[in-house]
C-alpha cells in the first residue's frame, strides 16, 4: 500500500471525492470534499483508477463539519455525508447531476446549465418514515459499518421520525436479520416487518399500537389524499419526500390539475399509486404498471374512485401487475415513470415510447442511471425540457431527479 498527497477535484456520483494521482490515474476517496488536500492511502489499484482512504486532511474545506450524529464516530455507515455541511448537500447533488448529464446523457454544457434546476430538500433530521435496519446479535436494531458487515447499534437515529425512534429504542428481535419500520407521519400509524426467511422471527418490546407482519399496513396523507401502504410495498422514504416529489411531478407534467390531460396517463413503476391518486382527477383514465403484488393491492384501494368512475367508459382505469419490460403498451397522453435505482434501460424505454405519449415525466433515484435513461428517451424522439434535483435523503449522496420530456413534432 502506498500513500500520496492529492487535491479533491470534485465529488462524484456515489458520494466519494475524486482526485488525480501523480501517475495520472484518478483515485476515489470517501469522506472528502471538493477542494480539500488530503494524504490518501491507496487500498485498491486498478489499471485506470484507484481507491483509497484518507490518512490525514492537510487542508480542510470550509464546508467540513463535525458529524451531527454521534454514531458516525462509532462507525455507522448509514449516512456517508455527515462530514459535509447540510447547506452544501444540494449544490453538491446538483453538480453531480450536471456532470452525469454532460458525460452520460451527452448534453452540451450550455444545455445542462439551462435545463438543470434546484428543487426541494427534506429536513435534515427526524424526517424518515420508512427505515430498513439490521438486527444485532443482542436483538437491538442498528446499521452496518461503512464497507463492512459489522453492525452498530443506533438509538436514537438522527434521520428517523420520532415515532420510529421510539420503536428503535424499545424493540428486541430474534431470528431475523433485518427489519423494516414504517410510520405514517400524518396518521401516527406504525408497522414493523421482520425479514425472516423461515417465518420464525419474533419481536418484543413494541407499544401496542404497532402492527407486525407482512399484512401490517399504515396510512399516509399526501397532497390531501389518504393512501394505504402495506409493509411489503414500496413507499417514499419520508412523508416530506412524498410531498416534494408529488409537487415536482405535477410541475413537470405541465398541467397543475392534471384533469385536462388529453388521453390516458401511464403511471409506470406506480407503487401504491402515489402519483395517480394524488395528481389525477378520478375521471382521467390511468394505467398503473407495477411488479409488486402488495403494491398493486394497495393501489386498488388507493385508486378506488378512479377505478369506479371510469369502469363504464371505453377507457377504464386499470392496475396492471407486471414488469414494465413485459407490459403491452397502450396509447397515452402522459407517462410518469419512476423506476428503481437501475433505471429504465432500453426495453422499458421502448415500451414507454410505444405509448406515443406527448409528455414523459421521468423520476430517477440514481443520477447516472437517470442520465442514461434520458439519452435513451432523447434518442427515442423526446426533447428534455427540464431536470429538477431534489434532496430527499439527508446526509447521504442519494439524489432524486424529476425530468420533463416532450415528444418532438
Ligand atoms: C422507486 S419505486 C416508485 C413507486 C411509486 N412511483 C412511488 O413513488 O411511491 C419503484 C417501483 O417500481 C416497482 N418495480 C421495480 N421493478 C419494476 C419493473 N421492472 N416493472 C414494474 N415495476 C417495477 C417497485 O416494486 C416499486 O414499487
Amino acid at each position: 500500500m502506498s500513500n500520496e498527497n492529492v487535491t479533491i477535484e470534485r465529488v462524484v456520483a456515489g458520494g466519494d471525492g475524486m482526485a488525480r494521482l501523480a501517475d495520472g490515474r484518478v483515485v476515489f476517496i470517501g469522506g472528502t470534499i471538493t477542494g480539500e488536500r488530503v494524504n490518501v492511502e491507496i487500498t485498491t489499484n486498478k489499471k485506470d483508477f484507484a481507491r483509497g482512504n484518507v490518512v490525514e486532511i492537510l487542508d480542510a474545506s470550509p464546508h467540513r463539519v463535525a458529524p451531527p450524529c454521534k454514531f458516525v464516530s462509532a462507525g455507522c455507515g448509514g449516512c456517508s455525508w455527515q462530514h459535509l455541511a447540510v447547506a452544501q448537500h444540494m449544490p453538491t447533488k446538483v453538480a453531480i447531476v450536471q456532470e452525469a448529464l454532460r458525460r452520460t446523457a451527452k448534453l452540451s454544457p450550455d444545455q445542462v446549465d439551462e435545463l438543470v434546476k434546484t428543487g426541494g430538500q427534506v429536513s435534515s433530521q427526524a424526517s424518515r418514515t420508512t427505515l430498513r435496519m439490521a438486527v444485532l446479535p443482542s436483538g437491538k436494531l442498528g446499521f452496518r459499518r461503512a464497507a463492512s458487515n459489522d453492525l452498530v447499534e443506533t438509538s436514537p437515529c438522527l434521520v428517523a421520525h420520532d415515532a420510529l425512534n421510539e420503536l428503535i429504542a424499545s424493540a428486541k428481535v430474534k431470528n431475523a436479520a433485518e427489519v423494516t419500520l414504517r410510520c405514517g407521519a400524518s396518521t401516527s400509524e406504525r408497522g414493523v416487518w421482520l425479514h425472516d426467511e423461515h417465518g420464525r422471527g419474533q419481536i418484543t418490546g413494541l407499544p401496542s399500537d404497532v402492527g407486525v407482519g407482512v399484512e401490517a399496513l399504515v396510512h399516509e396523507v399526501v397532497a390531501g389524499v389518504r393512501l394505504r401502504v402495506m409493509m411489503t410495498s414500496f413507499f417514499q422514504s419520508s412523508h416530506e419526500a412524498a410531498e416534494l416529489l408529488v409537487a415536482a411531478v405535477r410541475d413537470a407534467a405541465g398541467d397543475r390539475s392534471l384533469s385536462g390531460i388529453d388521453g390516458r396517463v401511464i403511471d409506470a413503476y406506480g407503487g401504491v399509486g402515489l402519483f395517480a391518486a394524488t395528481l389525477l382527477s378520478a375521471d382521467v383514465p390511468v394505467t398503473v404498471v407495477e411488479s409488486s403484488e402488495s403494491s398493486c393491492r394497495d393501489a386498488v384501494v388507493n385508486l378506488t374512485q378512479h377505478l369506479v368512475q371510469t369502469r363504464d367508459t371505453s377507457e377504464p382505469s386499470e392496475i396492471v401487475n407486471s414488469n414494465v419490460e413485459q407490459w403491452k403498451p397502450v396509447e397515452a397522453g402522459l407517462v410518469i415513470a419512476d423506476p428503481a435505482r437501475t433505471g429504465l434501460g432500453p426495453q422499458a424505454v421502448s415500451r414507454l415510447a410505444a405509448t406515443n405519449a406527448k409528455r414523459i415525466v421521468l423520476v430517477s433515484c440514481d443520477a447516472v442511471a437517470g442520465a442514461r435513461d434520458l439519452r435513451l428517451l432523447i434518442d427515442a424522439g423526446y426533447e428534455l425540457e427540464q431536470t429538477t434535483v431534489l434532496d430527499l435523503f439527508p446526509h447521504t449522496p442519494h439524489i432524486e431527479t424529476v425530468s420533463a420530456l416532450q415528444r418532438r413534432a
